[in-house]
């Protein structure tokens, strides 16, 4: 395969939402624990996540002021360093202007994490020169959108990543499901209904149109477990169907 592996690994409630009040409450405190020990336990090379998600996940410094007055700065890829494992992401319009090379978390299985930004060639200079001077690696998906094809495959040429857990958001889901880019969907699902309107679900589609986008993805059940709080860890895996005669 000339991209990762990619696994969906979500928390979701039993109506396939991924955000809301079920994900607080106390009760599922132990389900939550789950997700972040099985995050680890997959051992991928790296977890993917949309501007949303990084932002609310890893706090973010102030925007800096940004005059810049040197040359314009060419638009190729830029590894700063190879490393043992990634964080990466989608930040097509670049947001994120993160303060260092790496993930700073209090868990074990995103601590650390090299920072790779997924960008078009539509960002600024500033930024760009910003993401060098703080040794954050950065590749490019697009003119003005991203090909997450493209972007799967820079992400093993580039920095060999051979396993890639999808973390969310809905929108960045629905973005990898339409592209048929998913092999795996890994959920642990909270035993409650989330009814709140504002919710996202776990495949947001329809934001991001492209032409490569597939009519349905359909998977296989691998395995269904039960976990401690009425839990469920389900893991399905790709269907291949074959062609059918015209
Ligand atoms: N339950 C769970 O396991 C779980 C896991 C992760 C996240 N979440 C929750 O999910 C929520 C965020 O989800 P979300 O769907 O609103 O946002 P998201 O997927 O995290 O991020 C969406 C943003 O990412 C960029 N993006 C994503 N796909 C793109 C594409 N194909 N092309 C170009 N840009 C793309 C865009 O950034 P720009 O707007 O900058 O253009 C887009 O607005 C958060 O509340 C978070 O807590 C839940």
């Amino acid at each position: 395969m000339d991209r990762p592996y990619i696994i969906c690994h979500m928390v979701t409630s039993l109506d396939g939402k991924v955000t809301g009040d079920f994900l607080g409450r106390d009760a599922h405190s132990e389900l939550i624990e789950d997700y972040f020990r099985i995050h680890r336990e997959y051992g991928a090379d790296g977890f993917l996540c949309g501007r949303v998600t990084m932002e609310g996940s890893f706090p973010q410094p102030p925007v800096p002021p940004t005059v810049y007055e040197d040359p314009p700065i060419e638009r190729v890829d830029y590894v700063a360093e190879r490393a043992a494992f990634y964080a990466v992401a989608i930040d097509p319009r670049g947001k994120l202007w993160w303060s260092g090379r790496a993930i700073s978390d209090p868990d074990d299985g995103y601590n650390g994490a090299h920072i790779i930004e997924v960008l078009t060639q539509n960002v600024s200079d500033a930024f760009l020169a910003h993401l060098q001077a703080k040794g954050i690696s950065y590749l490019f998906g697009g003119i003005t959108e991203l090909n997450l094809a493209l972007v799967a495959q820079k992400l093993k040429q580039l920095f060999g990543i051979e396993k890639l857990l999808l973390e969310g958001g809905g929108i960045v889901n629905g973005s990898f499901l339409q592209e048929g880019l998913i092999d795996e969907i890994s959920l642990v699902v909270i035993p409650e209904a989330e009814y709140s309107v504002k919710s996202v679900s776990l495949f947001e589609t329809g934001k991001y149109q492209t032409d490569n986008a597939t009519m349905a993805a359909s998977f296989r059940l691998k395995e269904a477990k039960r976990l401690n709080d009425d839990g469920l860890w389900l893991t399905h895996q790709k269907q291949c169907i074959p062609a059918t005669k015209e």
